[in-house]
């Protein structure tokens, strides 16, 4: 697989460590950003992973860093991409080739966007936690494949409680990503099941819904 990042990379990290025992099942092909300079660009490069950057201001618009980020992902072949802390929405040319996953810091529908965090606690709810879905070409829109909540504390800030949101996020990452590489997947409609069916098996066009 590719791992997207825009920042810290804790869950991309997570996913590298992992992948170091071969029964896990999963390789990480190469690890994209759309910054330069980032911790987890540093970390992967340590990890010794392939990476790649393609900067949003490199780019006359939106639809051609789209088309450059798909070309270089493709040149990695990935099975799967995984948007772990990628901060740009991706395009028809990423999701419309390849099949990929992103990790939003909220309980989906309920604060999609770029400060779920923040946006949840304004909000004043007093459970909030993170979610694992199929990238479409919506904000935060796609097919859930799990969610795990997580307490709001009193005295929390967005700070505190995205830490505390990271930390369960790593483990469901890790634990869902290795399934979907072990077991394959379904798509029906809104409807995620782990395991291939007879149908995506024998079907030679394996559509990236089915695998
Ligand atoms: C994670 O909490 C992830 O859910 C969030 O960014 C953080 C990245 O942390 N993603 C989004 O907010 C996407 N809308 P990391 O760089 O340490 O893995």
């Amino acid at each position: 697989m590719v791992v997207l990042i825009s920042g810290t990379g804790s869950n991309m990290a997570a996913l590298v460590d992992a992948a170091e025992d071969p029964a896990y099942g999963v390789d990480v092909v190469a690890v994209g950003s759309d910054r330069r300079g980032t911790r987890g660009i540093e970390l992967a490069e340590k990890a010794g992973v392939p990476t790649f950057v393609v900067p949003f201001r490199d780019y006359s618009d939106r639809a051609e860093w789209d088309t450059a980020m798909a070309d270089r992902i493709s040149g990695y072949a990935p099975d799967l991409v995984v948007s772990a802390g990628f901060m740009r929405l991706l395009g028809p040319a990423v999701v419309g080739r390849h099949a990929a996953v992103n990790i939003h810091p909220a309980l989906l529908p309920s604060f999609p966007g770029a400060h779920a965090v923040r946006d949840a606690l304004a909000h004043g709810v007093r459970v909030t936690g993170t979610t694992i879905h199929f990238l479409d070409e919506g904000v935060d829109s796609g097919p859930i494949i799990d969610q795990v909540a997580v307490p709001v504390e009193d005295g929390d800030d967005e700070s505190s409680l995205h830490e505390r949101i990271k930390a369960v996020e790593r483990r469901m990452l890790v634990d869902t990503v290795g399934r979907l590489a072990r077991e394959g997947w379904t798509v029906d409609g809104r409807h995620v099941r782990f395991g291939r069916t007879e149908h995506s098996v024998t079907d030679a066009t394996d559509t990236k819904e089915q695998r």
